[in-house]
């Protein structure tokens, strides 16, 4: 009888351990929110290679969020950092601020301690673009290996790495050659874990669609999707001109004419205004995710909306839970997991004046579960 027990116990230690593939491990992603903070580089200063943007004390209280994440309902949190900004230029390339880093571990092992599924997302690794070979494919290469190194023993089933936020200023083939090579770097550490991979012109959807996956079997592809622009993106200083001077725009369309700012005359911008009664629409906007989807299809791979949302200072939160609306019904129809970008600052789902996500918000993440069900 004893010896049957230690045959057994052998044969089962033997087996090789158990792991899904990224379809499976897609299926698990479900709802979910980006956790911005350690992307903020923008608030540190260059001479200090942006490094000073993160305070540890203000870091360390933002850990609680990730149960508050998870207690609101979402399933992944993507967890954007600039590691562009605590590591050198020049090979051979070092770490310079362990800080950094060990809020970033921080924040993995929050979201995980939460019951989340965690995406590390190398974000803005280019910064303001103006230090040059800040994202050279030697130095992103480098970034991963020893990120791999430092989160392979991490569960592979919960943790998963993106390896770069919006490439943009990139030709298509010049990334793929350096995802390939990122790819490659990850793999030499980090056999298991599932990779998050974009395409270039700022992870658009077209980008997507325009490309071919990679020879890797466990990436899960990633694009983002902030269309209507001018209503996602109305009031943002960051974005296009003249955006921040918008105000008011409603979703969807309602036929009254809207001001061209005089920053935008003649721009991207101005054009998206002339179209706008027919793209703030939600059956083109179906339209336009199920094209995402059937690029899936065809190639047989699993995708995920890493960031869709809007910011909140210009629209009005009826406007916003429409267009919410429109796009997690078309999600949950579609099934394609979602990080709504963003939690907690000015992309955020709350009722004014609070931290709870207000219902109308509810109400159309509701719609991502409802349609997947009736699929
Ligand atoms: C950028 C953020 C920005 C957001 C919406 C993200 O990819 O990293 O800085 O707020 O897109 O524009």
């Amino acid at each position: 009888m004893r010896s049957i027990t230690l045959i057994f116990i052998l044969l089962v230690a033997a087996l090789p351990a158990w792991t899904q593939s990224p379809h499976e491990r897609s299926a698990r992603m479900g709802v979910g929110i980006n956790f911005t903070y350690l992307d903020n580089w923008w608030l540190g200063k260059k001479e200090n290679n942006y490094a000073d943007f993160l305070n540890p004390d203000a870091a360390k209280k933002k850990e609680a969020e990730f149960a508050n994440i998870a207690r609101a309902g979402f399933k992944t949190v993507r967890i954007p950092i600039n590691f562009g900004a605590f590591a050198n230029y020049k090979q051979p390339y070092v770490w310079t601020s362990q800080p950094g880093l060990e809020a970033a571990d921080r924040f993995v092992k929050a979201a995980l301690d939460a019951g989340l599924i965690a995406i590390v997302d190398l974000h803005h690794v280019e910064m303001d673009r103006s230090i040059k070979a800040a994202d050279s494919t030697e130095r992103v290469a480098w970034i991963w290996k020893e990120l791999a190194l430092r989160y392979r023993d991490l569960d592979p089933e919960r943790v998963f790495f993106e390896i770069r936020n919006e490439p943009h200023d990139i030709e298509a083939r010049a990334w793929r050659k350096q995802a390939e090579a990122v790819i490659k770097a990850i793999r030499e550490v980090a056999p298991k874990h599932t990779l998050v991979v974009g395409f270039h012109d700022w992870n658009s959807r077209q980008a997507m669609i325009d490309s071919k996956p990679f020879d890797d079997d466990n990436i899960i592809y990633t694009f983002h999707y902030y269309d209507p622009f001018i209503f996602t993106h109305q009031g943002a200083t960051w974005a296009s001109p003249g955006l921040s001077d918008m105000k008011g725009v409603p979703f969807p369309a309602d036929g009254k004419a809207i001001k061209v700012p005089e920053k935008a005359a003649g721009t991207w911008v101005a054009d998206r205004i002339a179209a706008y009664g027919d793209e703030a629409d939600a059956g083109r906007m179906f339209n336009d995710l199920k094209a995402a989807k059937a690029w899936s299809e065809k190639h047989k791979v699993p995708i995920f909306l890493g960031e869709f949302g809007s910011f909140g200072k210009n629209a009005s939160l009826a406007d916003r839970c429409r267009h919410a609306e429109a796009v997690y019904s078309a999600l949950g129809r579609l099934n394609i997991p979602n990080a709504w970008w963003e939690w907690d600052q000015g992309f955020n789902m709350y009722d004014k004046g609070t931290t709870s996500i207000a219902p109308c918000m509810q109400k159309a993440i509701d719609l991502f579960t409802k349609g997947r069900a009736a699929n």
